[in-house]
């Protein structure tokens, strides 16, 4: 396949104007330094959707959507990121150069297409076993007759049947030329100490997992032993073209029906598809078990603003279930809740109910999904005063999330009837809520609180790996790393926040000198104060986002920063002739044209190393916000068209100076003040390490413990009092090993 090349990659980028771009679907009415106008992913007759010709994006306030001149295209217009591309090319007229895939990128393609190759082998291999090997019939088929599918279900999803024999499948597939190395990584197969291959799904039935696009990328194998032994699902790990998160079962075959209903139906497992869709319902989608996440509410995003989530009527898995229905509400989406009799899930319902029966449910008993929350809290919460509190305060939280303030209102007038609170002290309690904005933060970025004792349903964020070798003596002591890392990017991800935004807002600026008088880059910066503290981001959006950051500044940018500054000499050329003439005209004396002349070269130089200077501040942005991720793209949408508010100790300081003369003293900061609060936890660690060994008697154990402790203690006093001071000196920085 022909790919574009990265120059014009980034001419396109650099020349695309998003305000141009946008008008050609939406119109657009200025409004002080924006434009705004009506969402085109959204109904409204109130514009909420704002363009900011500075930034290069637009982004609807109320529905959340927008994104670069790229990402717009990719959005609306449903194309892939190089169709988009070719579409500004077109417009802008830039010529395009393209070339044969590279090496490296071959590479990765070939492994993507070799694993992909394999998995479609593999679903018509375990599709085959179901009409033509004798077990397949006799046992496959069987299962799926027995529970009601007819054979265009098992067409249309691909069902199949995986024979019993540890090896039938990798010696078909070998024998058939597909290499072990695909078969190994597509988790298909394993290698045992012997080196031979065996099969990952064995006796049991398959439910293939297609992306949007249509690619089979995974496998979900179900047992049909009743042994409480034997796991009920064997699922394909995740691995280069399979990430659980950002899958849907059941969207490649919904999404056209999603589309034409307007409404996407989430139900939880494979057989809940299946059964919905054979009833007729076809906009059905299932999150596979487990809660939901940013991307796949995303996923549903695009092609759809309502959501009908159907439940059991068993309670815990409703309650288990709440947060996940807020990732959908932060995504500005439209949420309704249908609960089903007694006893069936919708699998069951669906097949003991007529087509039209199960439409006419749908229709007559789907409610707002606050007032079902708010229903079920407050049953459970009767007359407890207290117990009512929590509930009030769990329905302002789901409410915050909405990004649409009218929505917002017409809810807080709801729960004021519904829990016969005042208006008027919601509200006020929700503005705090909505302008603390941290639980919609972390709901976003999957950190959720702590699990909770009742839980234990199958949204349980830590998991046993259902696939690994039975139950391991270490689980333990994992499950409690996993909830301190999680805690610890809890508290640490504001703060992790600001960097980010910083790192995307001014990229490689040279905001500084470094003490050999060479331009310091904000992101060299970060970089060097990471590494030579052993800093990670905690949080795994953010870890991901400054990757690949640093990955650009590793590569493509003096690149394309050295392209971009050979076409300067004919801007300065232009200037030049212009500024000439204006003095040849205006000019009254020799002195005077002497000094005109000297005024106008300093312009010169000014205007194009400010130029340059935009370019190393926008270049990180630019490619990301414009890049194939898709999760990249939003964060550098979201971080960057935030009105940016730094923290209270720096809106202190009234000078007026532009947010990049600051940068010497807000990015220091805004690095010290992570580290200050790593040290803390650091220390927290200490401490109750040490107290551990005293329980335990052992004294010898605790003298370096303290020793250390003793160490960060100075250290905090000193970052303290680096962070109390204003102007910062950035080689007077404290060393934190
Ligand atoms: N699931 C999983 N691994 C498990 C259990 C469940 O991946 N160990 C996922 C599957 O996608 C499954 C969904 O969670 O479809 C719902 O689980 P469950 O209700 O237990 O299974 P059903 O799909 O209802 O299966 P069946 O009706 O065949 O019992
Ligand atoms: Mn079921």
């Amino acid at each position: 396949m022909k790919k574009i090349d990265r120059e014009t990659v980034q001419k396109i980028l650099d020349t695309a104007d998003i305000v141009e771009v946008v008008s050609d679907f939406v119109s657009l009415k200025r409004r002080g330094a924006n434009y705004i106008g009506l969402c085109p992913f959204h109904n409204e007759r109130t514009p909420s959707f704002s363009v900011s010709k500075a930034k290069g994006i637009c982004k609807c306030f109320s529905c959340g959507k927008g994104g670069s001149p790229v990402n717009f295209l990719m959005e609306l217009e449903q194309m892939t990121y190089q169709e988009a591309l070719r579409y500004l090319a077109k417009k802008y007229n830039i010529e395009i150069q393209e070339h044969e895939e590279s090496e490296q990128e071959r590479k990765i393609a070939s492994e993507r297409e070799g694993m992909l190759g394999v998995n479609e082998f593999a679903l018509k291999y375990f599709n085959n076993n179901l009409f033509n090997t004798d077990a397949g019939k006799e046992i496959g088929l069987t299962y799926f007759r027995h529970r009601g599918i007819s054979d265009a279900m098992i067409e249309r999803f691909k069902l199949g049947y995986a024979l019993e024999s540890p090896t039938a499948l990798s010696e078909k597939a070998l024998a058939e030329g597909y290499q072990e190395e695909y078969l190994v990584r597509t988790g298909l197969c394993s290698k045992n100490e012997r080196g031979s291959l065996y099969d990952r799904f064995r006796g049991r039935v398959i439910y293939p997992v297609h992306s949007v696009s249509g690619k089979v990328v995974a496998f979900g194998g179900r047992t049909l032993s009743t042994d409480k032994k034997t796991a009920k699902y064997i699922n394909s790990p995740e691995s280069l073209i399979y990430s659980k998160s950002k899958e849907l079962y059941g969207l490649y075959q919904a999404k056209q029906s999603i589309s034409k209903k307007d409404r996407c139906i989430l139900v939880e497992g494979y057989m809940d598809v299946i059964s919905m869709v054979q009833s007729g319902v076809e906009n059905v989608v299932a999150s596979s078990g487990t809660s939901l996440t940013d991307g796949q509410v995303r996923l549903i995003h695009r092609f759809t603003d309502n959501v009908t989530v159907i439940y059991d009527s068993d309670a815990a898995g409703i309650k288990a279930s709440l947060r996940g229905i807020d990732l959908l509400l932060a995504e500005g989406l439209n949420v309704h809740v249908l609960l089903l009799p007694d006893g069936d899930d919708p699998d069951s319902f669906a097949q003991s109910h007529t087509p039209d029966e199960v439409e006419e449910y749908l229709k007559a008993n789907q409610v707002d999904f606050i007032q079902f929350k708010t229903d079920i809290l407050l049953k459970e919460s009767a007359s407890d005063p207290v117990a009512r509190a929590k509930v009030v305060d769990s329905i302002l939280q789901s409410v915050s999330v909405i990004p649409n303030e009218v929505t917002r209102a017409f809810y807080i007038d709801l729960c004021s009837r519904e829990l016969k609170v005042d208006a008027q002290i919601l509200r006020r309690r929700l503005a705090k809520l909505v302008a603390d904005g941290s639980y919609k933060r972390n709901l976003r970025a999957g950190v959720t609180p702590l699990p909770q004792t009742e839980s234990g349903t199958r949204n349980e964020p830590i998991s046993n790996d259902e696939n690994g070798p039975a139950i391991n003596e270490t689980a333990v002591p994992i499950a409690d790393e996993v909830v301190r890392e999680r805690n610890r990017a809890l508290i640490l991800r504001p703060y992790e926040e600001v960097l980010i935004k910083l790192i995307l807002r001014y990229g490689l600026y040279p905001f500084c000198d470094d003490m050999n008088g060479n331009p310091l880059r904000v992101l060299e910066y970060v970089r060097q104060e990471f590494s030579s503290d052993g800093i990670v981001f905690s949080s795994a959006d953010y870890r991901r986002c400054y990757e690949a950051a640093c990955e650009l500044a590793d590569t493509t940018w003096s690149e394309d920063r050295k392209a971009y500054e050979l076409r300067l000499p004919a801007e300065r050329e232009k200037m030049l002739c212009e500024g000439r003439e204006y003095i040849a005209e205006n000019g009254k004396s020799v002195g005077q044209i002497k000094q005109m002349e000297s005024e106008l070269s300093d312009y010169i130089e000014n205007t194009m190393a400010e130029a340059m200077n935009k370019f190393d501040a926008r270049y990180l942005f630019s490619v990301l916000s414009s890049g194939p991720d898709d999760e990249l793209r939003k964060m550098c949408t979201d971080m960057v068209a935030d009105r940016y508010q730094l923290s209270k100790i720096h809106t202190k300081f009234t000078k007026v100076e532009t947010e990049s003369e600051r940068l010497v003293d807000l990015l220091p900061r805004a690095v010290y003040e992570l580290k200050y609060h790593i040290l803390n936890l650091e220390m927290e660690d200490l401490g109750k390490r040490i107290s551990q060994e005293g329980k335990a008697g052992d004294f010898e154990a605790i003298k370096p413990l303290l020793q250390e402790l003793m160490e960060r203690q100075k250290l905090k006093a000193e970052f303290a009092r680096y962070l109390g001071e204003r102007i910062l000196q950035p080689d007077k920085l404290p060393k934190m090993r």
